[in-house]
């Protein structure tokens, strides 16, 4: 009868160590120690047995439950621990491709840049108009009173489209066709703001990018004089940079423009002192500016003895750069996180 019990012990822990799941562990906890299991059985027959031998085989009867329910704990616990992992397995969320958490992001700094520009000229009672990027030789530049093979046509290196008959539409090099679509769309008087993204044929190098952005501007009224425009971009001047930057404007050439002039600032870096990035002059130039020409207001059929106005473009990522002391327009848009995050 002890032999059996040896048995039945080592039977009984080769089973459990094989069993599969937490529902074969179950049953054969019962089979083996439950009322009709088979120690139970073993335990019927003590009452046929002499008392020292009832006595040895009892004692053998204890010991070899014992090792059965310290088998089972221990596969209990096992099994209880791939379970669980299995489900942490099934629940879990990949969430690799994000890569490393970098906090929340931010407008460009060209975006900033030209929203408190349009914030500046709304506040100085002007709308902001929007036109095509893609446009025809007619609006950027016949209607500013440049006719094909004006001399003034190679002062922006053109990127044509490859639609219509050659030459005629072409990615827009500034934002001045807006002006003509902005009068064409409403009667004056008008007081606009246009700004938007423009193309030229250049090479990148610090200070020029094939593509960039401009804020173009337009006045249309009757009686506006080029006081009104110098006291316009006085106005803008301190409203954006401060009180203590003032502007300039010295004779230029446009072919929509006359007179026409070029705008600048006091160097906001040296406040007029002269240093690298103001070329030790003292002044940093923004932009052209000038009256509307007659023959522009022509172009869209509005009678130059009746209206007249004045008109600017600058450069919105220029002045982006020289707010922050950037020196190198390709940083803008090499989008170099470590730099965009620093505005
Ligand atoms: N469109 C000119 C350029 O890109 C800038 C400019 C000059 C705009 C004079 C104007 C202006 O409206 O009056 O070079």
């Amino acid at each position: 009868m002890i032999d059996d019990l040896h048995d039945l012990a080592s039977a009984a822990t080769a089973r459990i160590e094989a069993a599969s799941s937490l529902d074969d562990l179950r049953a054969l906890e019962a089979d083996l120690l439950g009322k009709k299991g088979r120690l139970a059985e073993v335990k019927k027959q003590l009452g046929g047995l002499e008392p020292d031998e009832r006595r040895a085989v009892g004692q053998q009867v204890n010991d070899v439950r014992t090792t059965i329910e310290t088998a089972v704990g221990a596969k209990r616990a096992e099994l209880e621990g791939e379970a669980r992992r299995a489900r942490l397995e099934a629940e879990r969320l990949d969430l690799t491709e994000l890569g490393p958490f970098r906090g929340r992001g931010h407008l460009h700094l060209v975006t900033q840049t030209q929203e408190r520009l349009e914030d500046v000229f709304v506040g100085l009672g002007f709308t902001v108009s929007e036109g095509p990027e893609v446009e025809t030789d007619w609006y950027n530049f016949e209607a500013l009173n440049i006719p094909p093979s004006h001399p003034a046509r190679g002062m922006w290196d053109t990127l044509y489209v490859d639609a219509g008959a050659p030459q005629t539409v072409l990615l827009r090099t500034h934002t001045s066709p807006v002006q003509i679509r902005v009068m064409q769309r409403q009667e004056p008087p008008i007081y606009s703001v246009m700004p938007g993204r423009v193309y030229r044929r250049d090479t990148a190098d610090a200070s020029h990018m094939p593509v960039f952005h401009q804020i173009e501007g337009l006045v249309v009224d009757r009686g506006i004089s080029f006081a009104d425009l110098a006291g316009t971009l006085e106005a803008f001047t301190s409203a954006y940079f401060g009180g203590s930057i003032h502007s300039r404007l010295r004779p230029s050439y446009f072919p929509f423009t006359e007179p026409s002039a070029e705008y600048d600032i006091n160097c906001v870096f040296c406040e007029g002192r002269g240093c690298r990035t103001c070329g030790q002059t003292g002044w940093l130039e923004l932009g052209g500016c000038g009256m509307v020409h007659p023959n522009v207001l022509a172009a869209v059929g509005l009678d130059s003895e009746t209206w007249s106005g004045f008109a600017f473009g600058f450069g919105i990522d220029r002045l982006a750069l020289m707010r922050h002391g950037v020196d190198d327009i390709r940083e803008l848009f090499t989008n170099d996180v470590r730099f965009l995050s620093e505005f």
